[in-house]
């Protein structure tokens, strides 16, 4: 007999952590407005989100859908301008990026972070300002180093020496003076996933702290007069609500920049301490206020500046979820619905991990409603899954639907405008979703579905 197989029983199910399953939610058709996009409703039992309702959105443009809520995006944009007033705000292009999405940006004044050729060229496509755009990332190729000088792109973040040389290289071989920062890794324990905490010294991002070097980093750019060097950069991770580590990174970066005042008699003008503001996917998360952490940043920063005779260095924050996430709504139709006696019901969508991978990947946490109609049927515990071939192909873990649930009833998950179309693949070849934008009743195709011919596209 083997010594490693054993007979399949139901232990995943049994060993749920603590929290697992959540209470049972009093009405399984509310829509819990800090949650779900500033625009969606019911109406008529109906989910609508922009004034559109998601029965005519599936009939009009297919499933599953990626909805956004434009006015949601754009409100956010200005929550956060007004918070950073006399600073800058970059949207993060990584959350969600697309023509469109970049004209939105440049209407409302951010500016942008891209970390790659392909995110630069997508702005740059609809005639973003380089001015206006950062360029990021942890092994930027030459002809990416080489793009962002060409095109003149406000700022570069140096993240490694050979960036360095490489861009003393560009700039000399194309006579500009690129605006350089330092990404700094600050040493900050920040509370979420492994996978999107950036700060701690183990992995791969910036100059360390607290093994100097940052400050070599400083001196070798410095050493460059082809380089200007114009601020420190930090980013200490993703999805953080608890807003010490971010207050903690400002007080080191900015103990950095007077540093380097006494070493090398520079003032640097920026500094900017990333993006990572987290928000609430389920009942009982809680975003942090972005007026409450735009005044305690500033005051951190101002008072360590103060206190060494500097002046105050201008603020960037680079919020990428906060502004996209709330925005988005996933509609799926139901398709089998499975009942493992005594455990759970199985509610299998038409997509998956190819639309939303962050539940497999990071076990995050959604909240989805029947959309299609409303019902008070008793609730039954589910658990949202895909149509892929795996057993971690989840959408929620999971989470109380009506128990009058149909095939063909629509499902709407909250929360999924950040990191989902970004990260969408192609998986077991299922086309990704198209991307609609709604307003005021209106809905419009921003990025079409795929189809069978983009997916042979560039086969042999
Ligand atoms: N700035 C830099 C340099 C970043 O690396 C990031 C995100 C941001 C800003 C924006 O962070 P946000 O405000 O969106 O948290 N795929 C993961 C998130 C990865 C974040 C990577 N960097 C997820 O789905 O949770």
């Amino acid at each position: 007999m083997s010594r490693f197989a054993h007979p399949a029983g139901d232990r995943h199910a049994e060993v749920l952590p603590e929290d697992r399953p959540p209470h049972v939610p009093s009405d399984l058709n509310t829509l819990d407005p800090t949650i779900w996009s500033r625009t969606s409703g019911r109406v008529d039992g109906s989910v609508t989100i922009g004034g559109a309702d998601v029965r005519d959105l599936v009939a009009r443009h297919g499933s599953p859908l990626y909805v956004v809520d434009e006015e949601d995006f754009r409100s956010r944009c200005r929550d956060y301008r007004e918070a950073f007033t006399g600073g800058e705000v970059h949207y993060a292009g990584k959350a969600f990026l697309c023509r469109e999405v970049a004209r939105w940006i440049m209407d409302e004044g951010l500016g942008l972070d891209v970390c790659s050729a392909g995110e630069l060229a997508v702005a740059l496509s609809v005639g973003f300002p380089p001015e206006r755009i950062t360029m990021h990332g942890n092994n930027k190729s030459l002809a990416e180093l080489e793009k962002a000088v060409e095109v003149g792109v406000g700022h570069i973040v140096a993240d490694s020496f050979e960036e360095i040389a490489r861009l003393g290289f560009l700039a000399d071989k194309h006579g500009r003076r690129p605006q350089v920062m330092i990404r700094v890794t600050v040493g900050v324990e920040a509370h979420t996933h492994e996978f999107i905490a950036t700060a701690h010294d183990d992995q791969k991002f910036g100059f360390s702290l607290s093994s100097g070097a940052a400050a070599e980093a400083a001196r070798r750019i410095l050493a460059l007069p082809q380089l200007e060097l114009v601020g420190l950069h930090s980013h200490i991770g993703s999805q953080i609500t608890d807003t010490a580590g971010f207050e903690v990174a400002a007080r080191r970066l900015a103990t950095l920049l007077v540093q380097i005042k006494e070493e090398h008699g520079v003032v640097l003008p920026e500094l900017d301490l990333g993006g990572g503001y987290g928000i609430p996917y389920v009942d009982g998360d809680v975003a942090p206020d972005v007026k409450e952490i735009a005044d305690s940043l500033r005051e951190i920063v101002a008072k360590v500046a103060r206190s060494a005779g500097l002046p105050v260095p201008r603020l960037t924050v680079e919020p990428g979820r906060a502004i996209a996430g709330r925005a988005g709504v996933t509609l799926y139709e139901v398709g089998t619905i499975k009942d493992v006696e005594g455990l759970r019901t199985y509610v299998s969508v038409d997509g998956g991990m190819s639309d939303n991978i962050r539940t497999a990947l990071y076990g995050a946490e959604y909240t989805a409603r029947l959309a299609s109609r409303e019902s008070t049927a008793p609730p039954m515990l589910s658990r949202l899954v895909g149509k892929h071939c795996e057993s971690g192909d989840m959408v929620v873990r999971d989470l109380w639907l009506p128990g009058d649930l149909a095939t063909g009833d629509l499902i709407a998950v909250a929360g999924t405008g950040a990191y989902c179309r970004s990260l969408a693949n192609n998986y077991n070849y299922l086309p990704r979703p198209a991307v609609v934008a709604v307003k005021a009743g209106e809905s419009r195709v921003i990025v079409r579905r795929e189809t069978e011919d983009d997916l042979l596209r560039g086969q042999a």
